[in-house]
């Protein structure tokens, strides 16, 4: 358990991986401070739980990535709550949307873009001003291995074609932030979870159409990426890795 106190942002907290990050952010760092924004804060009881369980070190904050709009008002939030900036951003939030190349329809396309490409840009747009107020400040993309065209290929891939597109552009992204931001002292990574037991997960499983089951316990993907994520320096800017830290070749 670390002292440092930091203060952390992530989207998409209410369920799944998000959900387990925020938990790991407060059980590893006894002194972390975590924004946790979610679509319907009335509606997330399991973050609730959490504020209950770990009092004063959590704030449910409304967000829906896919806006420029809803992100800079929870940025705006955040700053008031906390104007002294903030440690670590991890734009989580996502969604897959499954389907054929032939026949999914244009707007899910650009739904799925507007969601996982577009929403870590309005995630950083938003809440640059409160990153560059630290010396080093940390800004990760939950990414996915089929964003490579390199080891992509190897996986079962039928169906993704529009997620893997906006994971792949969150990827480059990532990159620019490193190399433009260098100098403010922000690091920027994209991390792969793994296949994880979560919502997204299981729909992954039955799009393979066999008696597959997700890799990993949810645990045995938040707690390595929080150690990840916490132990990143400068040198590790601009990489994408999978939740041990192993670089995936885009
Ligand atoms: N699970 C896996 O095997 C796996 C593998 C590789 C990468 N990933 C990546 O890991 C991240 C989390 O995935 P997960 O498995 O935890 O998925 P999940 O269980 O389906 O949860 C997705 C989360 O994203 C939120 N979200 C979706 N659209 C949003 C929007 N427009 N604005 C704000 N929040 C939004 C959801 O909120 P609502 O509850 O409001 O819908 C939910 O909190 C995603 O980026 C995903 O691509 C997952």
């Amino acid at each position: 358990m670390s002292l440092q106190k930091l203060n952390c942002v992530v989207t998409g907290a209410n369920r799944g991986i998000g959900l387990g990050l925020v938990q790991q952010l407060l059980s590893q760092q006894q002194h972390s401070t975590v924004f946790a924004l979610c679509r319907n804060p009335n509606s997330a009881t399991s973050l609730t739980n959490l504020s209950n369980q770990y009092p004063n070190r959590i704030h449910i904050i409304e967000c829906d990535v896919s806006s420029s709009t809803s992100t800079s008002s929870a940025a705006f939030k955040v700053g008031s709550i906390d104007p002294t900036g903030i440690d670590i951003v991890i734009a989580n939030a996502g969604i897959a949307n499954p389907g054929l190349i032939a026949t999914t329809p244009a707007e899910t396309f650009l739904e799925v873009l507007k969601v996982n490409t577009m929403g870590p840009v309005h995630t950083f747009q938003a809440f640059y001003p409160l990153l560059k107020q630290k010396e080093m400040s940390k800004f990760f993309v939950i990414s996915s291995e089929l964003g490579s065209s390199k080891a992509a290929p190897s996986r079962n891939t039928t169906g993704t074609t529009a997620y893997g597109m906006s994971k792949s552009a969150a990827n480059y992204f990532v990159q620019c932030v490193a190399r433009e931001h260098a100098k403010e002292g922000i690091i920027a990574m994209a991390i792969c979870p793994g296949w994880v037991d979560t919502d997204m997960g299981h729909e992954y499983a039955k799009q393979r159409g066999r008696n597959e089951r997700p890799s990993f316990t949810l645990e045995e993907s938040v707690v390595p990426l929080v150690q990840l994520m916490l132990g990143a320096t400068k040198e590790n800017s601009g990489q994408y890795v999978n939740r041990l830290g192993e670089r995936i070749p885009f």
